[in-house]
């Protein structure tokens, strides 16, 4: 298992690093190396626990979320009344929208994939960037945006739902905040998610995109529409050594966009030992500067913080 996924991902990881030596066409010229700075816990603990314990729960079976009855990962948040669950646990990840009366938010969290998996699809060749579809993203229109089809694709199996599911929650509940959640595969869709419902939404409901273990979704043109469209509401946190934010390659023209939160440390409990925020795109001093020799599948499923982990093991239910 461990063999196959580290052959599965060093080619990709490879190409990446020599893209720095021998820049070829689509790399970045401009390497950035902004100062990272400390994150108190106290943020970590307001910004990014709530989210992460939506996106562990959205590793959970879609009847266990159905009646939110997923032992200790439910009972971690608490009251949560869940509104929509939506995907087929195959071609369609699985995911689920609900209101959290703490925070009077309307809550959607996509289940990621095995990172095998993800590994393999990121690093298929048939699978390239293409454009954005700028039918459902008008305000992308004439921005030669170019976003990974796999994650374009996957993402509009589960549009329309999302979309829909939200307005409604917003109506049915009052709400007037959107968080949007995920981890792996389900951050790259959460990504995508939370552009259109920016685009979408009445502009006095307040967003925040909280993504964990974010794989490159698009161009350098991608990654600047995010940065305008959620700018701080976005938060993007990687963990270590995990390759996953460093693929697909940049000099295959895939950028990060602004916004991540680098861990660089998790002691024997679960606890972060450190957390800095990284300014700008791809920032060498986080995940884009990891070395290969360094590469831990293990720290993309955690744990990063408060011993919170990703993945099927992570919610048995
Ligand atoms: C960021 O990277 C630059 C260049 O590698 C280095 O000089 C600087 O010390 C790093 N800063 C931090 C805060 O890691
Ligand atoms: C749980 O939240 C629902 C609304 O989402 C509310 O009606 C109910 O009273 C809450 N229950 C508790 C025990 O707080
Ligand atoms: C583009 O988005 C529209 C909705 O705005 C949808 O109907 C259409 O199927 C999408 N096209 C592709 C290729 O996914
Ligand atoms: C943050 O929490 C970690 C883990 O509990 C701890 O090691 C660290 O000292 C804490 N930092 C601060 C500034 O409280």
């Amino acid at each position: 298992m461990v063999r196959s996924i580290l052959f599965t991902v060093l080619p990709a990881l490879l190409a990446s690093k020599l893209s720095v030596a021998a820049p070829i066409v689509g790399s970045r010229s401009d390497d950035n190396s902004a100062a990272t700075t400390a994150v108190s816990n106290a943020t970590v603990t307001s910004d990014f626990l709530q989210p992460a314990l939506f996106s562990r729960v959205a590793y959970c079976s879609s009847s266990a979320v159905q009646s939110f009855q997923c032992g200790a990962p439910c009972q971690a948040l608490g009251n949560v009344s869940v509104l929509q669950v939506g995907g087929n646990d195959g071609t369609v990840p699985m995911y689920f929208i609900a209101h959290d009366p703490s925070t009077n938010s309307i809550v959607v969290a996509h289940q990621g994939t095995d990172p095998n998996n993800l590994l393999s699809i990121l690093n298929d060749a048939e699978f390239g960037l293409v454009d954005l579809n700028t039918t459902r993203f008008t305000a992308a229109s004439g921005k030669s945006i170019q976003v990974h089809q796999g994650f374009q694709d996957t993402f509009e199996r589960t549009a329309d739902g999302v979309l829909a599911g939200v307005q409604s929650g917003l109506a049915s509940t009052g709400a007037t905040n959107v968080l949007v959640t995920g981890h792996s595969l389900g951050a790259a869709v959460a990504t995508l998610d939370a552009m259109l419902l920016t685009e979408n939404l009445d502009p006095s409901i307040s967003m925040t995109t909280s993504v964990f273990g974010l794989p490159r979704v698009g161009n350098q043109a991608w990654a600047d529409f995010v940065d305008s469209s959620l700018g701080t509401t976005l938060s993007h946190i990687t963990n270590q050594n995990d390759p996953v934010p460093t693929v697909p390659p940049e000099f295959l023209g895939f950028v990060q966009p602004s916004q991540e939160f680098h861990i660089t440390g998790v002691d024997s409990t679960g606890q972060a030992t450190g957390i800095v925020a990284c300014p700008g795109q791809d920032n060498e001093n986080c995940s884009t500067g990891n070395s290969i020799l360094d590469v831990s599948i293990a720290n993309h499923l955690g744990p990063y913080f408060d011993d919170i982990s990703f993945g099927g093991a992570a919610c048995p239910a």
